[in-house]
């Protein structure tokens, strides 16, 4: 660590040295506290980070696949009603590529693909691998959660960045989300950075940095990537909230036109793209329309253990909450959303978690939501909640997240940067000297 302090980089066997230690205990909790500051302070450069990145994907098995086709996914920086996983993995199987989507669960207001596909009684995401090998071979995709072996460096070093109040950190973010990703043995990936008062990272400019960062990174590191910034200044679905989420993903499969169709496609395309695909568009678009991307998504539920029959009975699998009320506002258009208050809100009505390993109610949420620069019409959208106690708070809640203007804002694209694939050498240096870079 004192190379990275001194300003001498972080070079490739201290990357190892880190990863390795954080994995198999060689590193204090106090050592990983002190290398994420350093890191965070200082910062790394390209190659710094490219061996940061390789070395966490090393600390555990990376997965190899002998498939008939390209293995791509897809990584959101996350949002609120962000669904596009349930759809897009399904879009891409139907168009021949292969998709083993290794998610996460809801992280601060954002929720999480895994809670959302564990709306769907008896849906498993902790899949034994042979099993997760099966149906991605079989069906085209699968969507599971992370197994302990993947990248057990990130999982250690994310606990002590939290801790620590690192988590911050474009050089940290790019190694931890693409250390897991890449160990997932991909061929091609497209990053879905979010940009806006919901995102992760709100800032314009820093979601660019960081998707700029995520692209060089992952191509220096040997995966074909770019990067869609998209808008997270309203949720993208018009539900937030996990039982809610997945009926408007299923809409969305069975061809109803929405904001949520656009970005999954315009995902899919450069997903396709990148694994060597022309008309992509029309290929993406077709898999919708035609019915082949719904079938798969529902095999894939079958095959992971929940209904044969769901699409064809949604409200029989994803039950209502007690009480369903609409959110009363004044008349005029919608200026601005406070994305981040609408996912607190759905966290307020059980939908999300405060602390790790809480329970969540997969029936509560917000649905119907208005979309900016929409005649509001008296009304808001519609709270899905447990008690009336509970719906009267998420109410005030949406009520102040909304404002509302007599005429519509100018509105800004939902697709509003690409970053394509950049062919960037990896140049990581080898240690410039024997010894241990952690003192
Ligand atoms: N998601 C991750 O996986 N890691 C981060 O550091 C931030 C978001």
């Amino acid at each position: 660590m004192s190379g990275l302090l001194a300003g001498r980089g972080l070079d490739r066997d201290g990357a190892v040295l880190i990863a390795q230690g954080l994995a198999d205990g060689g590193v204090s909790d106090a050592q990983a506290a002190a290398f994420a500051m350093a890191v965070m302070f200082k910062g790394l450069d390209g190659p710094g980070r490219t061996a940061l990145t390789l070395a966490m994907r090393g600390s555990g098995e990376v997965l190899r696949w002998d498939l008939p086709g390209p293995v791509v996914d897809k990584h959101s920086t996350g949002g609120v009603g962000d669904v596009v996983s349930l759809i897009l993995a399904p879009v891409l199987a139907a168009c021949g590529v292969y998709v083993p989507m290794i998610s996460g669960r809801g992280l601060g207001h954002t929720g999480g693909t895994l809670d959302k596909l564990e709306s769907i009684p008896g849906y498993r995401v902790d899949l034994e691998e042979a099993e997760f090998r099966r149906i991605v071979r079989d069906v085209g995709c699968a969507i599971v959660a992370a197994s302990g072996k993947l990248a057990p460096a990130d999982r250690r070093l994310y606990a002590i960045r939290d801790e620590a109040a690192c988590v911050a950190s474009i050089d940290l973010i790019t190694a931890s989300i693409l250390s897991k990703k890449l160990a997932a043995g991909l061929d091609a990936l497209v990053l879905d950075v979010k940009s806006g008062s919901g995102a992760f990272i709100g800032e314009e400019d820093q979601a660019e940095a960081l998707a700029q960062s995520l692209v060089s990174t992952a191509n220096a590191a040997g995966g074909r990537t770019s990067a869609l910034i998209t808008d997270m200044d309203q949720p993208l679905a018009r539900a937030a909230g996990n039982g809610l989420e997945v009926r408007e993903a299923i809409a969305c499969l069975r061809g109803e036109p929405s904001a949520l169709r656009e970005v999954t496609l315009a995902l899919s395309a450069e997903a396709l793209r990148l694994a060597g695909q022309d008309d992509v568009a029309r290929r993406a678009a077709n898999a919708l329309d035609s019915g082949d991307a719904a079938e798969i998504f529902a095999r894939m539920v079958a095959g992971q253990g929940g209904p044969v029959d769901l699409i064809d009975n949604v409200s029989t699998y994803l039950p209502d909450a007690p009480v369903i009320r609409p959110i009363p506002a004044p008349e005029g258009f919608v200026a601005e959303t406070d994305v981040a208050a609408l996912g607190h809100a759905v966290i307020g009505l059980g939908g999300g978690r405060i602390r790790a390993g809480q329970a969540i109610d997969h029936r509560v949420g917000l649905s119907d939501l208005r979309r900016l620069a929409e005649p509001v019409e008296g009304l808001l959208g519609m709270v899905h909640a447990r008690t009336e106690e509970d719906a009267d708070a998420a109410i005030a809640a949406v009520q102040s997240a909304f404002r509302i203007a007599d005429t519509p804002p100018t509105l800004r694209p939902p697709i509003r940067n690409y970053i394509a694939p950049t062919k960037i050498e990896a140049h990581i240096p080898a240690a410039s000297t024997g010894g241990s870079d952690i003192e």
